[in-house]
């Protein structure tokens, strides 16, 4: 259906062009930031860890910003206002870290020392490790708020946390890489092998998980002060 021709198409001056993409930077700089803060409790855990239990249990932490065009496109694909304001209560995984951590009793402890820090807010988690999803995919992930201090004051950014063992990292990489190639519409045969293999994945694991815990005894507790 063609437009009217004054809905079709909006006229912008370049100095309302310039500020639009001001904001825009603005915008997603609050979540470099938000993302960055993350990165530094991840990291200062992972050296406290190492220092006191003289054991690592992140193999990796990796993190991205979604590009202008995947917002664009998310805002349109969940009929979302396109407003900053209602981007920002909608879109929560505009930044996003994804920590990988050897083993899953890692990744839960992981995820218990970031989100009791009190400066640091849970607002939903997603535990795919407990309930995988139908075609295999696990992961424990988090939303989380973290403030952020601007000149302008104090903001409280949302970062999506997702945080996963090395089986499962390999797994959903290779997942992404068919759904990909195939555009969605993967053969049935591949989707039942995919499926089989998140088992295999997590089978080794727990695998991985006793035989690690024979050698070195339970994984050791940190000492909290509440
Ligand atoms: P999005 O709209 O895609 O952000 O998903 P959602 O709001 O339903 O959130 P969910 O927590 O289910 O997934 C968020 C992110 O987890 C995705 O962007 C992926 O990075 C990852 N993820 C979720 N499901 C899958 C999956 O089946 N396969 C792979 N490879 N990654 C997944
Ligand atoms: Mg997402």
């Amino acid at each position: 259906m063609a437009l009217p021709a004054d809905e079709a198409s909006v006229t912008i001056s370049p100095s309302e062009l310039r500020s639009l993409r001001d904001e825009l930077q603005r915008f997603l700089l609050e979540y470099r930031f938000g993302m960055q803060e993350i990165e530094t409790k991840i990291g200062i855990l992972r050296e406290e860890f190492e220092h006191t239990h003289a054991y690592n249990p992140i193999e990796h932490v990796s993190s991205r910003l979604k590009s202008p065009d995947s917002i664009v496109d998310k805002v349109a694909r969940k009929g979302i206002d396109p407003g900053f304001e209602s981007i920002r209560a909608r879109v929560t995984d505009i930044a996003g870290v994804r920590v990988t951590c050897s083993f899953v009793t890692d990744v839960y402890r992981l995820f218990d020392l970031l989100v009791r820090q009190d400066d640091i807010t849970l607002l939903t988690v997603k535990d795919y490790i407990a309930n995988p999803k139908p075609n295999g995919y696990q992961s424990l992930h988090a939303i989380v708020e973290v403030p952020v201090f601007l000149s302008t004051g104090r903001v409280e950014v949302p970062v999506e946390v997702q945080f996963r063992t090395i089986a499962m990292d390999f797994w959903a990489s290779l997942e992404h890489k068919i759904y990909y190639k195939y555009d969605s519409q993967v053969p049935d045969r591949l989707l039942a092998e995919l499926k089989e293999a998140a088992d295999s994945a997590a089978a080794l694991d727990h695998r991985m998980e006793r035989l690690h815990r024979e050698l070195h005894g339970p994984h050791p507790s940190p000492v909290v002060a509440i």
